[in-house]
């Protein structure tokens, strides 16, 4: 398959990092801090975390999955009530259009609620550098008040900057503004040419980053 590549927006590092941590939102606080501490030792103790994904190729749910695996985290798909054509380019249009005119895809309502987790992950393809348009709904309808989220992106070649910058602006409207964006660059890049063993030691380079927190069997969100 001819491999496709995108302009990329590249912006000054340090300028957008700068602008980025004076953001309220993208202050880093240690997850500690925001956890419960069970009650008593005994308790069974509940999964804390979520991975949520949008993925029109399967890419960004091969990276999503393999998250969960190792996060011991429940998962949930956005799903879009209308399917994208099949054709990338016609997507792409359609996608820029809903943005552009504020016409986001209608996504389905069988959504986790998040009171039982502490942080979402969230992660999605890049689409023309920026967020995809159902996980734009996904973010605008979602109350993250109180939940550190993390995000994730997949590309075909990016440095996620761009992508960075939008979701935050997402997350950011007024009603949502305690939710805390950890600043991480968490990013994959040609997804399909990347073994399992290369993306779980992907993982495993990015999550002490993170603090840990415990786990429980996940569930799975069945469309
Ligand atoms: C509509 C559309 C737009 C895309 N735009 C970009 C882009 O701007 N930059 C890039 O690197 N990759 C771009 N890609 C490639 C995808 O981001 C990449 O293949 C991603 O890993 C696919 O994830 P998914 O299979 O979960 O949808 C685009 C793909 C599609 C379908």
């Amino acid at each position: 398959m001819k491999k496709t590549t995108f302009p990329v927006v590249s912006l000054p590092r340090r300028a957008v990092l700068r602008s980025l941590l004076a953001t309220p939102i993208f202050a880093c606080v240690p997850f500690a801090a925001l956890a419960d501490e069970p009650s008593k030792p005994s308790r069974p103790t509940k999964s804390r975390d979520l991975v949520v994904y949008y993925t029109y190729s399967r890419q960004t749910e091969r990276v999503a999955k393999r998250l969960a695996k190792t996060l011991g985290a429940d998962l949930y798909a956005v799903e879009t009530l209308e399917s994208y054509p099949s054709e990338p380019k016609a997507t792409a249009e359609r996608a820029k259009e809903e943005r552009r005119l504020d016409r986001l895809p209608k996504i389905a309502d069988k959504r986790p609620n998040l009171s039982a987790y502490d942080r979402v992950f969230i992660g999605g393809p890049t689409w023309s550098g920026v967020v995809s348009a159902p996980l734009v709904r996904y973010l605008r309808e979602t109350d993250f008040r109180g939940k550190t989220v993390v995000s994730f992106w997949t590309a075909e070649n990016s440095d996620g900057v761009q992508y960075r910058r939008d979701f935050a602006e997402q997350l950011a409207a007024p009603e949502r503004k305690p939710a805390l964006l950890v600043d991480e660059n968490i990013g994959f890049n040609a997804v399909k040419e990347t073994t399992d063993a290369e993306l779980d030691a992907k993982i495993a380079e990015f999550l002490p980053k993170l603090s840990p927190v415990p786990v429980s069997p996940p569930k799975i969100f069945a469309p």
